[in-house]
């Protein structure tokens, strides 16, 4: 076989090899696509490492705008966080990164898209998924699916090659990492029973003490951060500043046995400072504005959106019609949280909003207090007829 590789490259160990072992085993040039999605390597020496192995071409694509305004956003108006914790920080970048190998590899004419996933994770389903549901003419060639080697031996295998990796035998974790976190597996993590070494951390190192409490605002529009401290910044501001704010502080670290989509559970450890607390405040915002019914049936809806993200299924109809769902919840999703950093945790302690369904009169048991009690006696008589009914039938089990 002959022709051109798409590569999607990130100057680690598993994709720096892949260059050269896809044009051993298929005899295809090889074409390295660098996605920008705000992670902090250095992409002009990432751009020359793949040069220098042996692509024909390297290309950086600056994917961070389009990452935060058509990912981002729609995860934090859904509160989006797969088995109740993970934030999505890779998941989210997958179909991302997918769609920008399908763009370059059109304009290039190649006949194949390549990616360094393993067999055993979720990101090999996501790029799969994603690029054949783009473009399905295309090969996707995944080297280390289809050459099974242990670490060791990639390392090796780098090394007979003369390819400089980061990763040594002593630390092999693997890192990935963009503006909405920081994700870490392998080494010593992989036993569960295992307290995770302080030298894993990256984004969340405290630097603050127990003393250096701090108050910061949050202003939203429609579901989207607009403002901090009162200040109007872009939203990539924001996500920058909250993510060395609240990780000095310690707060982002998130430690999780997860399902994985292949039926593997995994331990993983992930930094997302800035998306713990966008989530968490939006969604007490949410709290403020939205009605009950909505609120809850939301909720599932979150679930199913997470899931659909975890499992690569992003260029779906089901996507579609779950952003057009978030979007119109946030019609009305304006106002400011106020939030207290602590060390390791962080409180929302205020939220207001011109639009917030609180009502002081009815909620306040001082004098103050506009609440009909009568209503209450006649709604609870209506709401419980069935309990009542059941029970002079005698069909309430009251274990
Ligand atoms: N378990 C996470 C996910 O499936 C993170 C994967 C991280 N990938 C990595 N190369 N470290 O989204």
């Amino acid at each position: 076989m002959s022709g051109k590789a798409v590569l999607a490259y990130s100057g680690g160990l598993d994709t720096s090899i892949s260059i050269k072992w896809i044009k051993e085993k298929y005899g295809m040039d090889v074409v390295a696509v660098l996605v920008d999605c705000g992670q902090p390597e250095d992409l002009k020496e990432i751009y020359v490492k793949a040069l220098k192995i042996g692509a024909i071409k390297s290309v950086i694509v600056d994917a961070k705008d389009e990452f935060i305004k058509n990912y981002i956003f729609p995860s934090i108006k859904a509160n989006l966080k797969y088995e109740k914790k993970y934030p999505l920080a890779t998941a989210l970048a997958r179909p991302l990164i997918a769609k920008k190998l399908v763009d370059i590899a059109r304009k290039e004419g190649a006949n194949a898209v390549a990616h360094g996933c393993t067999a055993k994770g979720n990101d090999q389903v996501r790029f799969d998924v994603g690029i054949r549901s783009l473009a399905p003419e295309l090969k996707i060639i995944a080297p280390q699916r289809e050459w099974i080697i242990s670490r060791e031996e990639a390392l090796e295998y780098a090394k007979k090659n003369n390819i400089e990796v980061s990763v040594t035998k002593k630390s092999p974790y693997s890192i990935d990492e963009n503006l909405w976190g920081r994700s870490v597996e392998c080494g010593i993590l992989e036993d569960p029973w295992n307290e995770p070494p302080d030298d894993i951390y990256k984004w969340s190192k405290i630097t603050k003490k127990d003393r250096e409490n701090e108050y910061i605002e949050i202003g939203f529009e429609n579901g989207i951060p607009v403002s901090l401290n009162n200040k109007n910044i872009s939203p990539a501001e924001i996500i920058k500043s909250l993510n060395e704010t609240a990780g000095s502080y310690g707060i982002g670290r998130i430690d999780m046995i997860e399902n994985r989509l292949v039926g593997i559970k995994s331990r993983e450890i992930y930094e997302s400072p800035a998306a713990e607390v966008l989530i968490e405040s939006h969604m007490q915002l949410e709290s403020l504005i939205l009605d009950r019914e909505l609120v809850h049936y939301k909720y599932g809806l979150e679930e199913k959106f997470a899931e659909l993200v975890y499992y690569g299924l992003w260029f779906t109809p089901l996507k579609d019609c779950l952003c057009a769902f978030m979007d119109k919840s946030q019609d009305f999703v304006t106002g400011k949280v106020r939030i207290k950093f602590e060390k390791k945790h962080f409180k929302i302690v205020g939220r207001k909003s011109d639009y917030s369904l609180y009502d002081m009169g009815l909620a306040t048991y001082d004098k103050s207090d506009k609440f009909d009690p009568s209503h209450s006696e006649s709604f609870i008589k209506l709401w419980g007829y069935t309990y009542e009914i059941l029970a002079k039938k005698g069909r309430i089990n009251g274990k």
